[in-house]
């Protein structure tokens, strides 16, 4: 399953992620006292810089959500964000870090939407962190005795990144594999028309000032 080794070493690899910066993006768009769920919330690092509002949390993998129980003050679901069953409704809905793209195709990407929408209240915003990848590449990295190395390969034609992770522990070898659908601006834009929500700004790389393209290497969607 994916992100079952992963849980394990993915707040050590991504201890130099920016998080500050990214959960200073998501304060320009949430008022005080704004009910938040962090939709794929992962060991939850956004949601802990976020415990100061009231926030929820939601994950496929159980050994992530084992780590954000560490973290999150409020709910932690089990869920899918395909088949969401949560009763209450937010005021944002953040989905940080490529989650988006693990659905698979269109289809789910709206199917994921309108169960998003279902859990917004009236006038909430829905912010979602989109990977846009240009290339394929490969990285060896290590951090303390853990060595990774990372291969992706982008299809431009299927819109497919496949990647495959190899961690290296006191010789034993852990395998995790993702494969992300890279959304255009477009595609995001049409879908949500076809759910009735709206793109209002798409930005790049975390930052208010700078409207996203479709080249950018992160896009942030802020939809109505
Ligand atoms: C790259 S991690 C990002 C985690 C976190 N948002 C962060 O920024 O650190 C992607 C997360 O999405 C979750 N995920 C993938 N598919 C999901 C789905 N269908 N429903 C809910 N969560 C999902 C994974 O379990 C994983 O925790």
């Amino acid at each position: 399953m994916e992100y079952k080794e992963f849980a394990k070493y993915y707040d050590k690899f991504y201890s130099k992620k920016n998080y500050k910066k990214e959960v200073d993006f998501l304060k320009n768009f949430i008022d005080k006292n704004d009910r938040i769920i962090d939709i794929g919330c992962g060991t939850g690092i956004h949601a802990s810089l976020l415990n100061d509002y009231n926030i929820d949390g939601l994950d496929l993998n159980e050994e992530m959500l084992e780590i954000a129980k560490t973290r999150i003050n409020g709910s932690l679901y089990h869920q899918n964000m395909l088949d969401i069953k949560i009763d209450k409704k937010y005021n944002i809905i953040i989905s940080m870090f490529a989650v988006i793209n693990h659905l698979r195709n269109i289809d789910e990407l709206e199917l994921c939407l309108k169960n998003l929408k279902q859990i917004l209240k009236p006038n909430g915003k829905i912010i979602l962190d989109l990977h846009n990848p240009q290339s394929s590449g490969e990285k060896v990295d290590c951090c303390d005795n853990i060595k990774r190395t990372m291969i992706w390969n982008y299809d431009k034609d299927l819109k497919i990144e496949k990647s495959k992770i190899i961690f290296e522990v006191d010789n034993k070898v852990y395998n995790d594999e993702h494969i992300f659908r890279i959304f255009s601006i477009d595609e995001v834009k049409n879908i949500c028309t076809k759910v009735g929500l709206n793109v209002k700004k798409v930005y790049e790389n975390y930052d208010v000032l700078k409207e996203g393209t479709n080249s950018s290497k992160n896009l942030q969607f802020v939809i109505e």
